[in-house]
C-alpha cells in the first residue's frame, strides 16, 4: 500500500528539521510541494526546496509541484470558508496520491512548522480517506513550531510558574479581555490584533521571518514599542509582499522567579 508523511521542516531554517525528519525524507520516492497563488508562493516553494537539496541526494526522488485553489474570500463565514477551501486542495491532493504514486511508494508533503499547529494537511488526509475513492496509510512527522522558535529567540519559556498558555489567532485575540491576558501566543494575525492592548500593561515578544535571513525580533512593554512594530510590519510587508509574524502577549508579573 502507499504511504503519505507529512513531515514537520520547521518554519524556515533548514537546520531545524529533526533527524527523524531527515530519515523519513531519504526514504521518500515522491514529494509533493503545493504552491499556492498569491503572496510568497515563491519563496516557500524555493524555501522547501533548499530543505531538499540540503539533505538529499539528487536523483534519488521526484518532485511534483502542484497549484491549489486560492482561498474565496468574504463569500461564507470564516469556518465554512476554510472547509471549503480544504475540500479543494484535498481533491488536489487524492489527485497526486492517485495519479504520481506507483504501487507501494512513499510520498510526502512538507509541512511548515509542525503539522499539529494551525494546519490543515492532516484533516484533509483524512477527508480524502473517508471519502473510500483511494486508500493509503500515513504519519506525521512532527517539526519544531513558530511559538518554539520565538521562545528560544527572544530566550523566554512560554509560560511563568503554574501559569498557562493560551495558543490563538489575531481573530481570536479580538474577543479577549485585558484581564484574560497572562500568556497568549498569537499567529495569523493579519488585523495587528494586539492594537487593542496599547493602553495596558502588557509586554509582548514579537517576532516575524523567525529562522530566516530576514529575521526580526522586538520585544518590551507594549505601549514602548507597539509604533516600531507597526512600522517595521508595514516596511518589511513593502519590501517582500508578504509576512508572517508571531507574538506572545505577556501580563508583567512581579512575582516571577
Ligand atoms: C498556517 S500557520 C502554520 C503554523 C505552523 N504549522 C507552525 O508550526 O508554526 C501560519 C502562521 O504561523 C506563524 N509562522 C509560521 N512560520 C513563521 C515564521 N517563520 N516567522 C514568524 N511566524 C511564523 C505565523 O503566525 C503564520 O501566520
Amino acid at each position: 500500500m502507499n504511504k503519505v508523511y507529512l513531515i514537520g521542516i520547521g518554519p524556515g531554517d533548514p537546520d531545524y528539521l529533526t533527524v527523524q525528519a531527515i530519515n523519513t525524507m531519504r526514504k521518500i520516492d515522491v514529494f509533493f510541494l503545493l504552491e499556492k497563488e498569491g503572496e510568497g508562493c515563491k519563496d516557500f516553494l524555493k524555501m522547501r526546496k533548499k530543505v531538499l537539496e540540503r539533505y538529499l541526494e539528487s536523483g534519488k526522488y521526484r518532485i511534483v509541484v502542484a497549484r491549489i485553489p486560492k482561498r474565496k474570500k468574504g463569500g461564507n463565514p470564516y469556518v465554512e470558508e476554510i472547509k471549503v477551501w480544504r475540500q479543494e486542495t484535498a481533491a488536489v491532493i487524492a489527485g497526486l496520491i492517485k495519479n504520481e504514486m506507483k504501487e507501494g511508494e512513499n510520498g510526502a508533503l512538507l509541512v511548515w512548522g509542525d503539522p499539529s499547529l494551525y494546519d490543515g494537511h492532516l484533516e484533509m488526509l483524512q477527508h480524502i480517506l473517508k471519502g473510500g475513492a483511494i486508500n493509503f496509510e500515513y504519519e506525521a512527522i512532527p517539526g519544531i513550531t513558530s511559538i518554539q522558535v520565538l521562545a528560544a529567540k527572544h530566550k523566554i519559556p512560554l509560560n511563568r510558574i503554574g501559569e498557562s498558555i493560551v495558543i490563538t489567532t489575531g481573530r481570536k485575540l479580538k474577543e479577549y479581555s485585558t484581564d484574560e491576558v497572562t500568556n497568549v501566543i498569537v499567529l495569523l494575525d493579519s488585523y495587528s490584533a494586539f492594537k487593542r492592548f496599547q493602553d495596558t500593561n502588557i509586554d509582548i515578544y514579537w517576532g516575524s521571518y523567525l529562522g530566516t535571513e530576514d529575521e526580526i525580533l522586538i520585544s518590551g512593554k507594549l505601549k514602548d514599542v507597539i509604533d516600531d512594530i507597526k512600522k517595521l510590519k508595514s516596511e518589511a510587508k513593502k519590501k517582500k509582499g508578504w509576512l508572517m509574524d508571531t507574538y506572545i502577549l505577556r501580563r508583567s508579573n512581579k512575582k516571577s522567579v
